[in-house]
């Protein structure tokens, strides 16, 4: 593809024709963007049409522009929210003066890791995402799982707009950096934990789309508000599309719920082996990975005290989600109670520095929203008649990072000693028979109309179409 045309096909608002500089850092990277792609992006499907939305605008029409794409021509383009005349910072030391519309010499360095740790999350989870489209339960989820693709892409390119744009030679390093490193691997692996985890069946892509992306929503969220303007807008607009990534984990998880409720009201009976038996994902399954990602996400929030998390407060760099529902946007004085370990087994509350305790702060943010949905998920139980409760673990549960990191704890939050963790995490986390017994459900199905028998339709389709709809074209 010569130049000329493939930067005529990045949609974006940032000015790009009239930008020979970026222009340039693009055209080296962008090929190299399409290999990563081809390399590591989802397998097979590549020449195949997709009902696939794309981003053309930022205006409530362009936003989502609905047609037939083969993936690799996905227009994967640059949008930052549009800009609010006179921007100031909204929190922290600076508070009330102009927003940067460059990068602060001093605050260079901090902020091009803020950059490069979420863009690297990006890639990341398309990678770890590879090869789930060979195991699709039906059309409508290849679908879902290809607009997750392609919008990771896509946020992906939206960060490295700002290190080409703004982070001159080491930006442009780093964004050589983002398609280098590969998920899991042991030599140059993604940088944070959660997002070398491999994702092997779809049970754990709902998890991850429910549980992991929405750290995303609030980390964009609190980038939201950075007093760096360029990515203040870029992640505003990123949020946009974070919705649907939630949607796909929610209404997933949902319906495989919906559907062993089904299967269990057929067969009269709750037994986990005889649900399994039955072709469907037995609820006390569904705790164990809901456990498992729930507590692998809590660590994406780093440490509970962090003093690092006051600096990038105080210098006006990332905020609290939301910033704007708080009063007090210096947060010099205030305190915030958290839980430490008291030494003789259990937990104590005690008083930090508000600023040392941001992390903290966003953290049982995501704790309230990841509750919405398993309280509709409940719903459906209780309706269905069945006794049982799907329950978010404990936040001090099998924590890696923070005070509690490798405290043993119960999923109640109980303190244990260690080996009756070690002897109770088997039953907590799904074991290697309970992977085993999902993969084995993992078969295509890839017939018009149709679904897999471990998961029922949705209510709704894709922009209106309905859920039977052929939304990837195999033929
Ligand atoms: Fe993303
Ligand atoms: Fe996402």
């Amino acid at each position: 593809m010569s130049e000329a045309s493939y930067l005529e096909r990045i949609p974006n608002n940032v000015g790009l024709s009239e930008n020979r500089q970026l222009q340039r850092a693009l055209e080296h990277w962008q090929p190299a963007f399409l290999s990563w792609w081809q390399e590591m992006g989802p397998a097979g499907f590549q020449a195949k049409d997709v009902y696939l939305r794309t981003a053309v605008s930022v205006d409530a029409q362009g936003w989502a522009s609905y047609g037939w794409v083969k993936m690799p021509d996905y227009r994967w383009g640059i949008f930052l929210a549009d800009r609010e005349p006179e921007k100031t910072i909204g929190f922290g030391d600076l508070k009330g003066q102009p927003a940067w519309q460059q990068v602060p010499a001093e605050h260079r360095s901090t902020l091009r890791r803020l950059i490069v740790t979420q863009g690297d999350t990006e890639p990341a989870s398309v990678e770890q995402q590879r090869l789930l489209g060979l195991t699709a339960p039906s059309l409508y989820d290849l679908r879902n799982l290809f607009q997750v693709n392609v919008e990771e892409g896509r946020h992906l390119w939206a960060m490295v707009y700002l290190l080409h744009a703004y982070f001159g030679r080491d930006g442009r390093e780093e964004a050589e950096e983002l398609l280098a490193r590969r998920s899991g691997d042991r030599d140059n692996p993604r940088i944070l934990g959660t997002f070398n985890e491999p994702i092997s069946d779809w049970l754990s892509f709902f998890m991850f789309t429910y549980f992991t992306d929405r750290d995303g929503k609030f980390q964009l969220k609190s980038l939201a508000e950075s007093g760096f303007d360029p990515l203040a807008r870029t992640c505003r607009f990123m949020l946009t599309e974070e919705a649907h990534h939630m949607f796909v984990g929610d209404t997933g998880i949902g319906r495989v719920i919906r559907r062993t409720l089904e299967v269990m009201a057929g067969i009269g009976s709750d037994d986990p082996a005889a649900v399994r038996a039955a072709g469907a994902i037995d609820l006390p399954t569904l705790q164990r990975y809901l456990n498992f990602w729930f507590s692998s996400s809590l660590d994406l929030f780093g440490s509970d005290q962090s003093s690092n998390a006051a600096t990038v407060f105080a210098s006006g760099l990332k905020g609290r989600p939301d910033e704007a529902r708080y009063e007090d946007h210096d947060a010099r004085e205030g305190a915030f109670e958290i839980e430490l370990p008291d030494g003789k087994g259990g937990a104590a509350r005690q008083a930090v520095p508000l600023r040392n305790a941001m992390n903290e702060v966003t953290r049982q943010a995501y704790v309230a929203d990841c509750e919405i949905g398993v309280k509709r998920w409940n719903r459906l139980i209780r309706k269905a008649g069945v006794d049982f409760e799907l329950r978010l673990p404990s936040t001090r549960f099998r924590r890696q990072i923070g005070s509690w990191a490798n405290v043993p704890t119960a999923p109640d939050g109980t303190p244990i000693a260690r080996e009756a963790f070690e002897a109770g995490l088997p039953g907590w986390l799904p074991s290697e028979a309970d992977r085993a017994f999902v993969q084995s459900l993992m078969q295509p199905v890839t017939e018009v109309g149709r679904f897999a028998g471990w998961i029922a339709p949705p209510e709704r389709g894709i922009n209106n179409l309905p859920p039977g709809h052929d939304y990837v074209r195999l033929s």
